[in-house]
């Protein structure tokens, strides 16, 4: 009907093709370009772990860095902190644990699953989305926001373990704000006013963390004893500290798992990785694949389908 048709769009009109072109269902004023991934308040901050112990030391520094400026030194900057560390050490534990420990302190507080910058985008697209910008358009209508509300907001970045990613794209140019990165990635120390390094645990700390997840009844004086071994030959890591915990819960092996866990280190250094593990990866590795192989096959099939969905958002039901 309108053979030379191209490039135009209808106000208000309905979603249409002509001759192979896209014509727009939006006037202008209404056209978003709404990010790949965004879904509603995709921002709002999960809570730590009900089970979190510890780390009390980083949480009062991360406190002291983040605190007020004194009112004879009013001056603002914005103030970035880095959490970096193996995975598996607890760097979104501890993050997640400062802001729900001080939320009364500050205005607004985002989650940024920052490991792509598809998600870094829809993500600020959703913090335009939830302060109800008027003709939020795109991602940066979310850092316009940020930067125009002098709040004492904070955001976690989290997971920004991507060094292609240029991170500083993604905050706002402003004196004001609080974020907290936590990445694998030690170069982003150049980034932030301040970093600190998360390792193991102390091991009072470990060994409680092992049995929050590991006991379920008060134990006797030689299981103790076996707890404190084992926390020790786990390095006190908080990861592989909570996958041992679970098994042996599950399996009621207290006393004989570190015989597993020897044997399971064993066979993973026998196998000829092209790159050896350090101690904490095999600690990671065989508390993993003990229980693993434990699992029936229709486990093992709904855990590997898991491990295509993104480790965020997965819901419950599944
Ligand atoms: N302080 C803690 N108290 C209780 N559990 C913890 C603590 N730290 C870590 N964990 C446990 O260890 C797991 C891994 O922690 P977390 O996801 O914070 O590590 P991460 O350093 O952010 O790792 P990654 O680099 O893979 O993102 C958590 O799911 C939680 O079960
Ligand atoms: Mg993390």
């Amino acid at each position: 009907m309108f053979p030379q048709a191209h490039n135009f769009t209808i106000p208000y009109g309905q979603f249409l093709n002509i001759q192979g072109d896209q014509i727009n269902n939006y006037g202008d004023s209404q056209r978003t370009d709404r990010p790949a991934d965004y879904f509603q308040v995709m921002t709002d901050c999960p809570t730590s772990t009900p089970n979190f112990t510890g780390r009390e030391d980083i949480l009062v520094t991360i406190d002291n860095f983040f605190h007020p400026p004194p009112p004879d030194n009013p001056r603002k900057t914005q103030k970035i902190f880095l959490l970096y560390g193996l995975g598996g050490a607890g760097k979104t534990q501890v993050a997640l644990e400062f802001t729900r420990r001080f939320k009364q302190r500050f205005t607004k507080i985002y989650y940024i699953a920052a490991d792509s910058e598809i998600s870094i985008k829809a993500s600020l697209f959703d913090i335009a989305m939830v302060n109800g910008v008027v003709g939020a358009q795109n991602w940066q209508s979310g850092l316009r926001w940020l930067h125009t509300h002098e709040e004492s907001w904070m955001i976690i970045m989290d997971n920004a373990d991507n060094p292609k990613i240029s991170l500083n794209d993604y905050f706002p140019t402003c004196d004001h704000g609080n974020i907290i990165i936590t990445s694998r990635n030690a170069e982003l120390q150049n980034v932030v006013s301040q970093s600190l390094q998360l390792q193991d645990m102390i091991p009072d700390d470990g060994i409680k963390l092992l049995l929050k997840h590991a006991a379920d009844r008060p134990l006797s004086f030689n299981e103790q004893e076996q707890a404190v071994k084992i926390a020790k030959e786990l390095y006190h890591f908080p990861l592989a500290l909570v996958q041992a915990g679970a098994y042996i819960k599950q399996q009621k092996c207290l006393m004989t798992y570190l015989t597993y866990l020897n044997n399971e280190r064993k066979q993973i250094l026998e196998k000829k990785l092209p790159q050896p593990p350090d101690k904490y990866k095999l600690s990671i590795y065989a508390t993993w694949n003990i229980s693993w192989k434990q699992l029936s096959g229709r486990s093992k099939t709904l855990l590997e389908i898991c491990s295509y969905l993104h480790y965020h958002y997965v819901e419950y039901i599944i």
